[in-house]
């Protein structure tokens, strides 16, 4: 399914993957995570080959979040569902109610923690599946599609809360068909298609290639439309330019 791969995602990196359906970007992140295994190749994490890591030991540093978290919740209660992970791992109930509330915390959802899962949204869910992934203090954080499906309040909820983990040192690699979101959240952005990785740099230099546009199925941004139009060169500039500026006028909220 994967050829000739390779690339290096450096510590605190917030990374984009893109591609069309069947590009080969679930592979890729089950690949990482352990679900699947490679007949070649080598994955390393910290210079350590991770071959030897079963699918367990792997999400002591690798949290793996799902596109639909239907998929992954199993228990009825928000505390449970997030203290699942902890259970086993030699700390007490003690340490484990600790760490899941302060988890809880962060995540949004610490004045829920005593509901049913069934009572949440669900982008609230996505961030129960999150938080499920961040009590197990992961260093690296893959996300399939973590705003699909979202009405705009909740994909700036979670992107902003993503942000907010990767600012405190965790890794983030979102797959993602938004454009927009690639754009405005993540500096860099890995481009698969057919199995091969066929670019990888910035966010803004992707949407500005015309040719690896159409080559990737990805939509061309409107902001690179605009550029084009109005003569404005080069389009790159001005589109990370205007994403700035749209990110400072929404961070003081005017
Ligand atoms: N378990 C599998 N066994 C064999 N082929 C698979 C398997 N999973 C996916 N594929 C194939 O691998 C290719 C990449 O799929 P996938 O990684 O799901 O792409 P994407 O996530 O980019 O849409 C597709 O052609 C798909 O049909
Ligand atoms: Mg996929």
């Amino acid at each position: 399914t994967l050829q000739n791969v390779s690339f290096s995602i450096g510590k605190g990196e917030m990374v984009s993957i893109v591609g069309r359906n069947g590009a080969g970007k679930s592979t890729l992140s089950k690949l990482i995570c352990g679900f699947e295994t490679q007949d070649s190749g080598e994955i390393y994490l910290n210079g350590k080959d991770l071959k030897d890591e079963n699918i367990r030991r792997r999400a002591k540093h690798i949290g793996y979040v799902m596109q639909n978290p239907n998929q992954m919740i199993s228990k009825t209660m928000i505390y449970d569902e997030v203290a699942m992970a902890l259970q086993g791992s030699g700390l007490t109930e003690e340490q484990i109610r600790e760490k899941v509330e302060d988890t809880l915390k962060v995540c949004g959802l610490y004045p829920f923690r005593n509901w049913p899962v069934s009572a949440l949204s669900f982008g609230q869910k996505k961030r129960v599946t999150i938080a499920s992934v961040l009590v197990q203090d992961p260093e690296l954080i893959l996300l399939d599609e973590p705003t699909a499906g979202q009405d705009f309040r909740h994909y700036t909820d979670i992107m902003e809360f993503l942000q907010g983990l990767n600012t405190r040192g965790v890794t983030v690699v979102m797959i993602t068909h938004d454009m927009h979101l690639m754009l405005e959240y993540t500096p860099r952005a890995l481009v698969f298609c057919d199995g091969q990785l066929i670019a990888d740099r910035s966010a803004s230099a992707v949407l500005c290639d015309p040719e690896l546009i159409e080559r990737a199925a990805l939509k061309e941004t409107s902001l690179y439309t605009l550029a084009n139009r109005c003569g404005i060169a080069p389009a790159e500039d001005f589109v990370e330019r205007f994403i700035a500026a749209d990110r400072e006028v929404r961070a003081h909220g005017c």
